[in-house]
C-alpha cells in the first residue's frame, strides 16, 4: 500500500513538473535574441551561462562567439546538463561544454570573458560570497549580465527575492561597476557590470 501511495506521489510530482515546464516555457517572453545582441559578444570570446539549464540562451550565445570561441553550460542539475549534451551532439555544435557546478562554485574551467546568468541567481543562496567567487572565474576585463525579475516571480519564489538596488551593493563589495541598464525585458532587469579597474 505505501509503495503504491509513494508511487502515485512520484507520479504526480512529475507530472507537475512537466506542465508547470510547458506552462513556464509557453509564457516565456524574453526576447533572447535581443538580450544576446545587447552582449555584444566578440567572435572568439569565452563565455560561462551560468545556471544554463537546458535552456534557451545556450546555443544563441555559442553562435555568436563562432567556432573559435566557447560556451559553458555551467548548472547543478545533471539531468539538464545531460539535454545539452544531447542537443550539442544533435545539432552538432564544437563549442558547448557541459559543466556540473556544485552550489556554491560554477567550477568554470578557466577564465572567461563573459558570465551570463539569467533566472538564477536568486536560486543562490549566499550570492555575495558567490559574486565574489565568480571573479576568480573571470578574465580582467571580464563582464557578469544578470538578468532576474523584478515582479511576476514564479510560484514559491517569495523567500528568493532581492532587488536590483541589494545586487548593486553587492556587486560593489565584490569589485565590480555596473556599466549597463537595459529595460527591455519584461518583468526584469538586465544589467552588464564589468571587473573594476
Ligand atoms: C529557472 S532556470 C534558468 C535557466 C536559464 N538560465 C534561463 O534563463 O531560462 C534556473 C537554473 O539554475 C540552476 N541552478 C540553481 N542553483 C544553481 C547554482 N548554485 N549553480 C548553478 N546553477 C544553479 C537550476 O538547476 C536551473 O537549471
Amino acid at each position: 500500500m505505501l509503495a503504491v501511495i509513494v508511487g502515485i506521489l512520484f507520479i504526480s510530482a512529475g507530472l507537475g513538473r512537466l506542465v508547470w515546464d510547458k506552462i513556464a516555457a509557453a509564457i516565456d517572453d524574453r526576447p533572447v535574441a535581443r538580450i544576446v545582441e545587447a552582449l555584444k559578444i566578440a567572435p572568439g570570446q569565452k563565455i560561462a551561462d551560468v545556471g544554463s539549464s537546458d535552456g534557451p540562451f545556450i546555443f544563441p550565445l555559442a553562435e555568436q562567439t563562432g567556432k573559435t570561441g566557447v560556451v559553458y553550460a555551467v548548472d547543478i542539475n545533471p539531468k539538464a546538463l545531460q539535454k545539452v549534451e544531447r542537443l550539442t551532439h544533435k545539432r552538432e555544435v564544437g563549442n558547448v561544454r557541459a559543466i556540473l557546478a556544485a552550489e556554491a562554485d560554477p567550477k568554470i574551467p578557466e577564465p572567461v570573458d563573459l558570465v551570463f546568468i539569467s533566472a538564477t541567481l536568486h536560486h543562490i543562496k549566499d550570492r555575495p560570497a558567490y559574486l565574489r567567487t565568480l571573479r576568480r572565474y573571470l578574465k580582467s576585463a571580464g563582464r557578469i549580465a544578470v538578468i532576474d525579475p523584478i515582479d511576476r516571480w514564479p510560484p514559491f519564489h517569495g523567500r528568493m527575492k532581492y532587488t536590483l538596488d541589494e545586487l548593486d551593493g553587492w556587486m560593489q563589495e565584490a569589485g565590480y561597476r555596473r556599466v549597463e541598464k537595459h529595460d527591455f525585458v519584461p518583468h526584469c532587469f538586465f544589467v552588464i557590470y564589468e571587473v573594476g579597474q
